[in-house]
């Protein structure tokens, strides 16, 4: 399976920060908020990488997670031109998907709960349709939402409904099988202009090829796109991390655990960041 992270869009709610930098750039406690979707697709064994950006800020990106090899993964870059819509995805992709599963992150989402590796797992072994998520939430009316019956069958999916018909929202991850590009295609945009994951969704669900995966209680999505959002995610990373000393979303770590990278590469990593609390932590990684 490869795996997308759409890192584009324009931020607008995050203004005036987002004047100059790219949303996915603004560090969330202490690393770049795009770490923790990559993580996403790191722990679903996802290798092969496509980031999408704007064709302002790209470079950026280029110049934080270059080839990938670092970590072990093979990371390309293309542009979104303008903010078309999140299956728009899978259009810019379509090279690179050649007719493969695909999973798609959005790049302001982060996700942390245990458990979440064998979840991913599940989600990445598909075999035809997609899997999408659920996570209970206080406001479903500002995402889009998924309706189903008691043995978890979807009934319906609505994008950002008035009167929602549950309190499910659904996390920006896709996992989708290979007829996701033509199932992109065929989209026409909606009344705001942009073509709509819910949409997209649909077409699996016509086909009853849609399953959706609960996110329990004790997990947590972080929406990061407002400033109470990038401040509570930020807060969160922090208090987890100084409470028990292991890092959320620390790329070389995954690719240490998951043999991408060797303790000599992972020992010469922390050796350029010694005297930062993040290279100590490589090193004590590597140390153990
Ligand atoms: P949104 O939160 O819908 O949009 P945005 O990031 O542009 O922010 P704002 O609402 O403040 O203007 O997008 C969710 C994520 O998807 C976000 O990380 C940006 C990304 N995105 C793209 O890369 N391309 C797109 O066409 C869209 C719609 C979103």
């Amino acid at each position: 399976m490869k795996g997308i992270i759409l890192a584009g869009g324009s931020g607008s709610r995050l203004y005036p920060i987002t004047q100059a930098i790219s949303k996915h750039l603004i560090p969330i406690y202490d690393k770049p908020m795009i770490y923790y979707p990559l993580s996403v697709l790191m722990l679903a064994d996802i290798r092969e990488i496509l980031i999408i950006s704007t064709p302002q800020h790209i470079n950026f990106y280029k110049m934080i997670l270059g080839d990938g090899s670092k970590v072990g993964l093979k990371i390309i870059y293309k542009i979104q031109s303008e903010p078309r819509g999140l299956p728009d995805a899978f259009i810019v992709g379509e090279k690179f998907i050649a007719d493969e599963k695909v999973a798609l992150i959005l790049a302001d989402n982060v996700f942390f709960g245990q458990g979440f590796t064998p979840v991913l797992s599940e989600a990445s072994s598909l075999k035809e349709g997609a899997v999408i998520f659920g996570y209970y939430v206080k406001n479903p009316e500002e995402f889009g939402v998924v309706e189903f019956d008691k043995n978890g069958k979807v009934i319906s999916l609505e994008e950002k409904p008035i009167n929602p018909k549950s309190n499910y929202a659904i996390p920006g991850l896709y996992f989708c099988d290979e007829d996701v590009v033509d199932n992109a295609k065929s989209l026409e945009p909606s009344p705001r202009g942009e073509i709509e994951i819910t949409d997209l969704l649909k077409e699996y669900l016509k086909k009853e090829k849609l399953r959706v995966q609960l996110l329990g209680r004790g997990f947590a999505w972080l929406d990061t796109g407002t400033y109470d959002g990038l401040l509570e995610a930020s807060n969160f990373v922090g208090t987890i991390q100084k409470r028990q000393g292991l890092y959320i979303a620390c790329i070389e770590e995954i690719a240490y655990n998951k043999g991408y990278i060797t303790r000599q590469d992972l020992q010469k990593i922390a050796d350029t960041i010694s005297n930062t609390d993040y290279g100590k932590y490589l090193k004590k990684i590597s140390d153990e």
